[in-house]
């Protein structure tokens, strides 16, 4: 079955919202670089990898339906920030954000009778559940070590020791 226009373009749209997330967050993680948080720039970095997966995960879903994949221009992301509190105030802002993108995408799918989308689109629901709760944890986690630097310390090296990011997909999301 052909893929809707209006919901390969909002695909399409999609794989745009991503990848300006992954571009987001290299620039975080180059911000924490530069203000010598190299656990927190490891953390972002692979943050950045995440959203560079999630974007090819629709690639291949658009041409896997024999759909067209069509790059859109990339927004500049900020590039200065006031700390690390603040980038990660800003990653769960962003990801309140993408959370709701994909919402609107799911209903486009659902406008389309798009049962396969809908499908592929659920791991993405779930996926941003998760984001949000990631990025709560570690605002959680620096609230509680607010001005100690002893403390900030330890939770950058804890931040450090982030796996990397999991294998780009090549076909459908599993
Ligand atoms: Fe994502
Ligand atoms: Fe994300």
């Amino acid at each position: 079955m052909p893929i809707d226009h209006t919901l390969q373009n909002a695909i399409n749209q999609h794989i745009n919202s991503e990848i300006y997330a992954s571009y987001l967050y290299l620039s975080m993680s180059t911000y924490c670089e530069s203000i010598d948080m190299p656990g927190f720039a490891h953390w972002m970095r692979i943050q950045s990898q995440e959203e560079y997966t999630h974007a090819m995960k629709l690639v291949s879903y658009l041409e896997d339906r024999d759909g067209r994949v069509t790059l859109l221009p990339i927004n500049q992301p900020p590039v200065e920030f006031d700390s690390v509190e603040d980038v990660m105030r800003q990653t769960l802002a962003h990801e309140q954000h993408v959370s709701q993108l994909i919402n609107d995408l799911y209903g486009v799918a659902v406008k389309a009778n798009d049962y396969a989308s809908q499908i592929m689109l659920q791991w993405f629901v779930s996926e941003q559940v998760e984001e949000e709760k990631t990025a709560r944890d570690v605002i959680a986690a620096l609230d509680m070590v607010k001005g100690r630097s002893d403390a900030l310390l330890l939770l950058d090296r804890e931040m450090g020791a982030r796996p990397a990011a999991s294998p780009i997909a090549t076909g459908t999301p599993a």
